[in-house]
């Protein structure tokens, strides 16, 4: 019998199609706002206002705790950067649900220094790279990479958006949390139909949040008894210590929000990236060719797929006192955009920023964030990434784009980019 990661759920295309998925959150754009972006970021690298609204786009709220407040929008590297590295005045803190009791109820992404440190610091060592490349590989990424690539072999061509990308985070974020694999795709359905901006009916989110509480909160339960080397075994085992506070044992509710956090967090961005990824490589063969020619070169086409088409793109901080940022005076409260995907084209910074091209010299880009918060799971990513492309083209040394499928473009919502299909031929 196939199981859910192989089978044709239709689960699959409701989920992992970037059109749908942004319709579905509210924050869908038709039109290419590059070039305007660009020309805004030439002009000033702080601007007041929301990019949004600078570019003529309709309105769409991030965040609850972001409604009515002054919005200022960042562009260049250098300025993203100062916010970035600034945590103090430009604070995570913004999608504080009012119902949040304190900050130890919150995801380490809306937390602040030192308690963010905390917290962090319980969970980080299971991220480093000899993890992902070990514990992750072995655990979970290798399996579910060699059944997807298997199950093509029989092929003659394949949407891999849909048959690779879509299926490998889904999987290794949920076996990795604790959960078997074959709940993988209603659990994540679960919840990303649970949270905030979900974009369903309230009573539909609170079912799907008990649904993802009953599921977490039994996981824990279980691993209590019977601890593995999985994240909510992890969690239960790694001790807190908040400055001022004695060493502690995480809660329930903390170790929920903590699996919650990577769940989300890793669930959509390796899939779009990993994409994005392919996607630049079939569109540009002769640097595919040169990646078939010296498989080492992938490591910088992936670095390079993060410059160029960042998954996600804009990231949000919350002033805690006045300040002053390039010469604009931003008040307590007020909500700063920072712009990754232009940051990553800074013409200041790249040569021809528009152009995907792994021959570039070396310099880091902000595809991760920086800083506090800098992607808890990019070792996780990469190595996701690295493994599924590496497995695809030793599989198929003529894998090309299908020159007779609709041709694919990098879409979806402004907070979320991703390929609209990867249509290839195997054979
Ligand atoms: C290519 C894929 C990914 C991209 C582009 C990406 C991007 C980011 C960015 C930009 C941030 C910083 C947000 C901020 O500063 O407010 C972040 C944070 C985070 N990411 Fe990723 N991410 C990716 C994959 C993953 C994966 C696979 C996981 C989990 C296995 C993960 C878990 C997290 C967590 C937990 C945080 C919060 C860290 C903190 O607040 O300290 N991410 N990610």
């Amino acid at each position: 019998m196939e199981d859910v990661l192989t089978a044709d759920d239709p689960l699959y295309s409701k989920l992992y199609d970037v059109t749908e998925e942004a319709k579905h959150m509210g924050n869908y754009i038709e039109r290419d706002v590059t070039d305007e972006i660009a020309a805004l970021q030439a002009k000033a690298p702080v601007h007041k206002g929301k990019l949004r609204e600078l570019l003529g786009l309709p309105d769409h709220l991030r965040h609850p705790g972001m409604a009515g407040k002054q919005h200022w929008t960042v562009l260049t590297y250098e300025a993203c950067e100062a916010v970035f590295r600034d945590p103090a005045t430009f604070s995570n803190a913004i999608s504080h649900t009012p119902n949040a009791a304190n900050e130890q109820t919150l995801s380490v992404l809306e937390m602040d220094p030192p308690i963010h440190r905390a917290f962090r610091r319980a969970i980080q060592p299971k991220f480093l790279m000899p993890e992902a490349t070990g514990w992750w590989r072995e655990f979970t990424i290798d399996s579910i990479v060699e059944r997807l690539v298997d199950r093509l072999k029989t092929r003659d061509s394949a949407d891999l958006n849909m048959e690779i990308c879509a299926r490998i985070p889904v999987y290794t974020i949920t076996t990795a949390i604790g959960l078997e694999g074959d709940e993988a795709l209603r659990f994540r359905h679960a919840h990303v139909n649970s949270v905030e901006n979900a974009g369903v009916p309230p009573e539909v989110r609170y079912k799907n949040f008990m649904l993802v509480e009953e599921i977490l909160l039994g996981l824990i339960e279980e691993r209590r008894a019977n601890p593995t080397e999985d994240l909510v075994s992890t969690l239960l085992a790694a001790s807190v210590k908040i400055p001022g506070e004695d060493s502690r044992p995480m809660t329930e509710r903390e170790i929920m929000h903590m699996a919650k956090i990577v769940m989300i967090a890793g669930g959509g961005t390796s899939w779009r990236q990993m994409g994005i990824t392919l996607f630049a490589l079939l569109t540009n063969p002769d640097q595919l060719a040169q990646v078939r020619a010296d498989p080492s070169r992938l490591d910088d086409a992936v670095e390079e797929s993060l410059r160029w088409n960042p998954t996600a793109p804009y990231f949000y901080r919350n002033a805690t006192k006045d300040t002053e940022l390039y010469g604009h005076k931003i008040a307590e409260g007020d909500i700063v955009e920072i712009g990754i995907a232009p940051a990553n084209r800074d013409p200041s910074r790249w040569d021809n920023p528009d152009v995907y091209d792994i021959n570039r010299p070396k310099l880091s880009n902000m595809a991760f964030g920086l800083g506090t918060h800098r992607c808890l799971g990019m070792n996780v990513a990469k190595v996701e990434i690295m493994h599924a492309i590496t497995a695809l083209l030793e599989a198929f040394p003529n894998m090309r784009l299908d020159p007779d499928a609709p041709t694919p473009t990098i879409g979806g919502g402004f907070e979320q980019r991703g390929p609209t299909a990867i249509p290839v031929l195997l054979k």
